[in-house]
């Protein structure tokens, strides 16, 4: 690619390369990034690095790349469902809405067509790894882990643990049965992508209200086994959530403690949410290297605590930090608009802070939705950003209207600074023309991604 490139090197650092030549090998490997190309020296700057007659993509004008976009949290089940219940707290919401459409995914046919469209639709909006709950099924999500690995997404997917507190139509029927579909599902996935080069399981207890002591010590007691298998589970979501946790363990005085003492908290734990952290709380997160999912849409609008995280303290503490859609219960899909509610909610924490939590920058909330979601994920050594040895995991932006239909407004004098700019902030999926996993092109058209009857 011989184009204009905008990555994070960390959270303060945003690099942006009006002209930059980046090499992608057959394997969808980064081997070169150079920066500040004269375009008429590219050909020749490529034959001397030894790459005689490769393909250049020369990016059209409005035209540049950056890292796919990264979704901590999402609930593939629920795709169909979202934008309803919203208001709702959050045990009446997953009681009323949530768990009859889960329950749904019983039937492998249903799996097979609602999870192609979810896979479908967020590769179309530049989400190049998601780290998905599945249902609580067995089959439904090894289908899941099938469709991702066939359309090309990079996934973390997860059969969701629910021993109890849930409706009779829909939970696991043991702890037993529940730890040996997750054995299943772990292997299946192995064996389905050997290296995880792209695929992977992941540790899914929903969280500890739907989970009883026996069966969070046997997910504990595979984790300790399995030292890359990453966690992901709900934490500290809202008021109702944490009282109802308190009840049902109150031999813990927080969730860190709680989760902690049954092996789940560790650099591979994805907690989502985490609106309301203790300083107690905070500190073992860090002291225990875990990372944050920020989801704040659904914490805005679902859930009851109307609260999102404090992102900038975590951030001064050297918390990992990532965007989640939380796709149902976030009634949006797009990590673009998780990014903005990610500024809109960190400027209701600076008023609440009364000025000492700054808001967040676009570049930093850039910097969450791609860099910090691959260290939450503890993908960072692959994906995240451009850095020469990670995957090509990549979106073409384009910025000019014409027949795309693009409402970003760019003018001729706009700096490429400014053009990126008016992109976070305005843009949609109709700006992510194309879309790259591992160096394969995975957007899918329009056509393809309709849910079909
Ligand atoms: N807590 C437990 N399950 C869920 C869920 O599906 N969505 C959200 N937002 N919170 C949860
Ligand atoms: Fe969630």
């Amino acid at each position: 690619f011989l184009a204009p490139i905008i990555h994070s090197l960390s959270i303060s650092e945003l690099e942006i390369l009006p002209c930059a030549l980046l090499v992608v090998n057959g394997e969808g490997k980064i081997t070169s990034l150079l920066k500040d190309v004269n375009p008429n020296e590219a050909r020749h700057i490529l034959d001397r690095l030894n790459f005689p007659g490769i393909k250049i993509n020369v990016l059209g004008p409005g035209r540049f790349l950056i890292p796919g976009f990264i979704d901590t949290h999402n609930h593939a089940p629920q795709w169909a469902q979202r934008g309803l219940g919203q208001g709702m707290h959050i045990l009446d919401w997953l009681d009323t809405i949530t768990f009859p459409n889960e329950a749904r995914f019983q039937d492998p046919a249903c799996a097979r067509r609602i999870y192609a469209s979810c896979v479908d639709g967020f590769l179309r909006q530049g989400v190049t790894t998601a780290s998905y709950y599945g249902s609580v099924h067995g089959e439904a999500t090894r289908i899941l882990a099938d469709i991702c690995l066939e359309k090309g997404q990079r996934a973390l997917v997860g059969k969701c643990n629910m021993s109890r507190n849930a409706p009779d139509f829909y939970r696991d029927a043991s702890v037993e049965q529940s730890l040996r579909v997750t054995e299943e599902c772990i292997a299946h996935i192995r064996s389905a992508d050997p290296g995880g080069q792209l695929v992977r399981p992941v540790l899914t207890p929903r969280f500890a209200i739907s989970c009883d002591d026996e069966l969070l010590r046997g997910l504990g007691r595979i984790a300790a086994r399995e030292p890359d298998l990453p966690i992901q589970t709900h934490f500290n979501e809202a008021e109702q959530e944490m009282q109802a946790t308190r009840g049902l363990f109150p031999q813990f005085d927080s969730e860190a403690d709680l989760y902690e003492h049954f092996g789940l908290l560790g650099p591979r734990s994805i907690l989502a949410h985490c609106c309301y952290v203790t300083e107690y709380e905070m500190e073992r997160l860090r002291a225990l290297g875990c990372g944050v999912a920020h989801c704040p849409v659904s914490n805005m609008t679902v859930g009851g605590g109307f609260m999102a995280a404090p992102v900038r303290e975590f951030l001064r503490r050297g918390i990992k930090v990532g965007l989640g859609t939380d796709s149902g219960g976030g009634f949006s899909s797009s990590i673009l608009d998780a990014m903005r509610q990610a500024m809109i909610a960190s400027h209701a924490r600076e008023v609440m802070s009364k000025g000492q939590d700054k808001g967040l920058r676009i570049a930093e909330v850039f910097c969450l939705a791609t860099l910090g979601g691959a260290q939450v994920c503890s993908l960072e050594d692959g994906v995240g950003n451009f850095v020469v040895g990670k995957d090509f995991d990549a979106l073409v932006v384009g910025t000019q209207g014409g027949d795309q239909g693009i409402m970003t407004m760019v003018e001729e004098h706009d700096s490429l600074e400014t053009v990126f700019e008016k992109f976070v902030m305005t843009g949609d999926d109709r700006n992510i023309l194309e879309v790259y996993v591992q160096g394969r092109l995975v957007k899918p058209s329009c056509d393809e991604g309709a849910v079909k009857h």
